[in-house]
This record gives C-alpha cells, sequence and structure tokens, in this order.
C-alpha cells in the first residue's frame, strides 16, 4: 500500500486537506495526484462537508510543482499520458467540484502547483508565497492547463509574460494582477481561508453548485455561458433551497438549507 501524502481534516462543515511531502516541496507525483482525486470526489458525496481547502505541509511550499525525478525521462506519449490523466483525473475535477475549493497558499507555488492553484474556485495566498509557471525553464510546458487557466485570470499578455518568462511574482504582485483573492499573514492564512468557507457556508449549497456550472460553461467550448446561465437560474426555482431562502427572507429569519 501507498504512503498516505494527503491528510484530510474536517471541522464544521470545512474539510482541509495538506499535501504531505514537504522533503520534496510538496511536488505532485502519481501518488499525490491519485490520493487528492479520491480525496476531494469522496468529499462530493460527503452530506458533512460544504467547502474545501487544500493546502500544503511545512512553511515552505504549496506544491513545487509536477515531481520533475518522476517525468524526467519521460518520452512524448508519456508526457502526453501525464498531461491528460493530471488533467482528467484531478484538476479538472477540482474545478467541476460541487463544493467550493479554496487554495490557501502558504509558500511556493510552482509549475503544477499553481495550475493546482488555479483549477481551484477561490485562491488565499500568504505574504511571502511566492507564485510562478517556470516549465519553459526545463525545457517543457505548463501541462495541467496552466496556459489555459492562467490567462484566464490574468489576461493573456501577463499569462504570457509569466510563462516565457518562468519568473515567480511575488504574493502582492498576484493579488494586484486577479491571481489571488487576498493575501495575509502567514499567521492568519488558514483562518483568513475558513473565513471565506463560513462565508460560502451560509448560502444555498445547491445555489453554489449551479453558480459554479454556470460560471464554467462560458469557459467550455461548445457551450453559451449566457444560455447556460438562463437554464441554470431557471433550475434554482425547483430547489428547495430556493423555497428556503426566499421564505426565509419574507419571514425575516435566517435560512436552513438542505442543499436540495
Ligand atoms: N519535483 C521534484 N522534486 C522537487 C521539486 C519538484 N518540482 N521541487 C523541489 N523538489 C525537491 C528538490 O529536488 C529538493 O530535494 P533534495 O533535497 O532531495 O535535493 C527538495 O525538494 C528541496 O528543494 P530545493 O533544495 O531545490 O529548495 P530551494 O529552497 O533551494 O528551492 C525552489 C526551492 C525554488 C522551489 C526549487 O526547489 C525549484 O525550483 N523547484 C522546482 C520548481 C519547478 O520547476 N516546478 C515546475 C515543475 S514542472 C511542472 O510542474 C510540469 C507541469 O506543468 C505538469
Amino acid at each position: 500500500m501507498s504512503q498516505t501524502l494527503i491528510e484530510a481534516e474536517s471541522n464544521e462543515g470545512v474539510l482541509t486537506l495538506t499535501i504531505c511531502r514537504p522533503e520534496a516541496l510538496n511536488a505532485l507525483n502519481q501518488t499525490v495526484i491519485a490520493q487528492l482525486a479520491e480525496a476531494i470526489e469522496n468529499a462530493q458525496s460527503d452530506s458533512n462537508i460544504r467547502v474545501i481547502l487544500l493546502t500544503g505541509s511545512g512553511p515552505k511550499a504549496f506544491v513545487a510543482g509536477a515531481d520533475i525525478k518522476e517525468f524526467a525521462d519521460f518520452n512524448a506519449r508519456q508526457g502526453k499520458e501525464l498531461a491528460r490523466k493530471g488533467q482528467e483525473l484531478l484538476f479538472n475535477r477540482i474545478e467541476r467540484s460541487a463544493k467550493p475549493v479554496i487554495a490557501a497558499i502558504n509558500g511556493f507555488a510552482l509549475g503544477g502547483g499553481l495550475e493546482l492553484a488555479l483549477a481551484c474556485h477561490v485562491r488565499i495566498a500568504a505574504s511571502g508565497a511566492r507564485m510562478g509557471l517556470p516549465e519553459v525553464s526545463l525545457g517543457v510546458i505548463p501541462g495541467y492547463g496552466g496556459t489555459q487557466r492562467l490567462p484566464q485570470l490574468v489576461g493573456k499578455g501577463k499569462a504570457l509574460e509569466m510563462i516565457l518568462t518562468a519568473q515567480m511574482v511575488t504574493a502582492d504582485e498576484a493579488h494586484q494582477w486577479g491571481l489571488v483573492n487576498a493575501v495575509v499573514s502567514p499567521e492568519e492564512l488558514m483562518s483568513a481561508a475558513n473565513q471565506m468557507a463560513k462565508a460560502m457556508m451560509k448560502n444555498s449549497p445547491k445555489a453554489i453548485q449551479t453558480a459554479i456550472q454556470a460560471v464554467l460553461a462560458g469557459y467550455e467550448d461548445g457551450l453559451n455561458g449566457y444560455d447556460a446561465e438562463i437554464s441554470c437560474f431557471g433550475a434554482s426555482f425547483e430547489t428547495e433551497d430556493f423555497k428556503e431562502g426566499t421564505q426565509a427572507f419574507i419571514e425575516k429569519r435566517k435560512p436552513e438549507f438542505t442543499g436540495k
């Protein structure tokens, strides 16, 4: 049996997943990818979990990228398979998670590590964190969605600057560019992430799930985001959460959502 590289801790509806390979700066090897994908998948059907936080162990790194030592002697077929499998198994699943996933970036988020944070719905960075896509410095390109998700957040020009220079940006620069949602001190990182999770948890889980779907539709080939929004909006009217949310407003009380 492989070693457990993902630590899971659940507290009042918030599941914190910590990648535990500090000796390799939490680099994403196949075991980390498989275990993280499994944890995200299990969380989908666990009604006690409302929001997922993702972070890295140790003070130094969120994730320093895909495991360079694991793929150093790969050929083209293996390289393609690495990217395809990683994207399908983990990165797309995080992005499509019905429960919001917040990246708490505690240190270096490089290459596949930044791509992991980009697949999350929201990113909060510790002030000392450094982010970048250094793949071209290794003779390869981002393979876990970075060429697509980074331009969506910071625009094509800034994304190309980061990808082509392979240079890291500071947490403050990342914030200015819209790459991260907030920057806090390292000591405050997990409490800030939990606070954001709590704000989300006041709302309808069903509506949150649908809102994620509608936002993603705008980035999917062959889908019209506005049409998707109209359908998702309409479907909300048939949910128990909608009835409860509107009723609670009218009765001047807090809603008690069931997520149905
Ligand atoms: N893969 C494998 N091992 C890694 C790693 C990675 N991505 N990043 C760090 N490590 C290992 C180092 O090899 C080192 O191990 P040893 O002690 O056994 O030598 C250990 O973690 C500590 O790292 P450093 O000694 O290098 O620490 P540092 O403080 O001097 O430097 C760093 C920190 C700047 C983050 C540096 O480790 C670094 O540049 N890491 C690689 C970053 C990178 O290029 N990431 C992109 C990977 S490619 C990718 O992700 C492809 C994709 O899109 C799918």
